[in-house]
């Protein structure tokens, strides 16, 4: 593991959506610390906070959201005390991300290479010629088939998968230091999947960038992180590296996880799941978020919430079996 040198950080970190219903706290005094090099991935089930998260840190959360609390310390600055013009330069030139869903990340009334310089004309001060260079290299990088015809294609002349290469290249046509990959799955078939996160993987190793995942699939976790957080309703509840992780799950939400995955033995096994339901985030329950579902759950973990831990080997979790 990396330990040591670390590139973001975040503390205490609240964002919250106003909406009519009420107030949803989508994210809940989260502490995360990301080291330099590192692919890093965030896990858990659908709505638990990953995507809302991840766009903090860019400073990109939708209305009616807004960050309320905490700090993001990025290369030793505060993100959230930037004024919005240095945020800017920052976004896309040092922290980037790829979107879950290539087909509204993609302007569909430019070419895939005019998005692409677009990007890097906006931030550094390169010819058009040149521009248009890198993008065709970005284009060879992240092997796209025919790349400079790609270049003047539309958006909807590109198949899902290509699309997906498209702006994983805007992503890193400015080198950024910080590269955060928002689940390019849902949208694609699997074998896509796997090769966009195969092309990743690659690309982390070439250029040295920190990567950030955000997955639902432990199978994608096992295969590529060095270090993984778990999150429920909108806090980490675990953090370990992925071998300590999967050999010694020690959050009963975690260990819930790891069961729901079909082992290779078993494979008639029916898939096990978390009994239960993601609680509601205008009132969620008291103490630990989990108590509800959680089959270990004692009188301390209704009332009170639970701290993270350190239980060695940067194995956090936050939970009352532990403490
Ligand atoms: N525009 C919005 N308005 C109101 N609530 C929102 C909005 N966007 C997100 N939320 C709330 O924030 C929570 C976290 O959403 P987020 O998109 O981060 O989940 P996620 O973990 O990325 O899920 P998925 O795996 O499905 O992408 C959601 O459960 C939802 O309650
Ligand atoms: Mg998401």
């Amino acid at each position: 593991m990396r330990g040591g040198d670390e590139i973001l950080r975040i503390e205490g970190l609240c964002v919250y959506f106003y909406t009519y219903a009420g107030v949803v706290r989508a994210v809940e005094d989260l502490n995360l610390t990301i080291y330099r090099g590192e692919t890093f991935a965030l896990v858990g089930e659908t709505g638990c906070g990953k995507s809302v998260t991840m766009r903090a840190v860019l400073r990109l959360v939708p209305p009616p959201g807004r960050i309320v609390k905490g700090r993001i310390i990025f290369d030793g600055v505060d993100l959230l005390k930037l004024p919005e013009k240095e945020m800017r330069k920052i976004r896309g030139s040092k922290i980037s991300m790829v979107f879950q869903d290539p087909n509204t990340a993609l302007d569909p009334l430019y070419t895939a290479g005019y998005q692409t310089t677009e990007t890097i004309l906006a931030h550094r001060k390169v010819s058009k010629k040149s521009a248009w260079q890198r993008a065709l290299e970005l284009f060879k990088v992240v092997e796209i088939p025919e790349p400079k015809r790609r270049l003047r294609a539309y958006p909807h002349e590109l198949s899902g998968g290509m699309k997906q290469r498209v702006v994983t290249s805007i992503a890193l046509s400015l080198n950024p230091k910080l590269l955060i990959a928002d689940e390019p799955t849902t949208a694609l078939d699997v074998t896509i999947q796997a090769q966009i996160l195969e092309l990743l993987r690659d690309l982390q190793r070439k250029y040295g960038v920190t990567l950030v995942m955000i997955t639902h699939n432990m199978g994608v976790v096992a295969d590529m992180a060095d270090r993984v957080a778990v999150m429920y309703a909108g806090s980490v509840v675990e953090v370990a590296d992925v071998y300590e992780l999967f050999g010694n799950p020690l959050h009963p939400y975690t260990k819930g996880l790891l069961r729901a995955i079909p082992s290779l033995t078993s494979r008639n096994e029916r898939l096990q799941s978390i009994p239960g339901t993601v609680p509601n985030m205008i009132r969620p329950p008291p103490g630990c978020k989990f108590h509800p579902r959680c089959e270990y759950a004692m009188d301390v973990c209704k009332r009170e919430r639970p701290r993270m831990i350190d239980m060695g080997k940067g194995h956090l979790v936050a939970c009352h079996l532990y403490s």
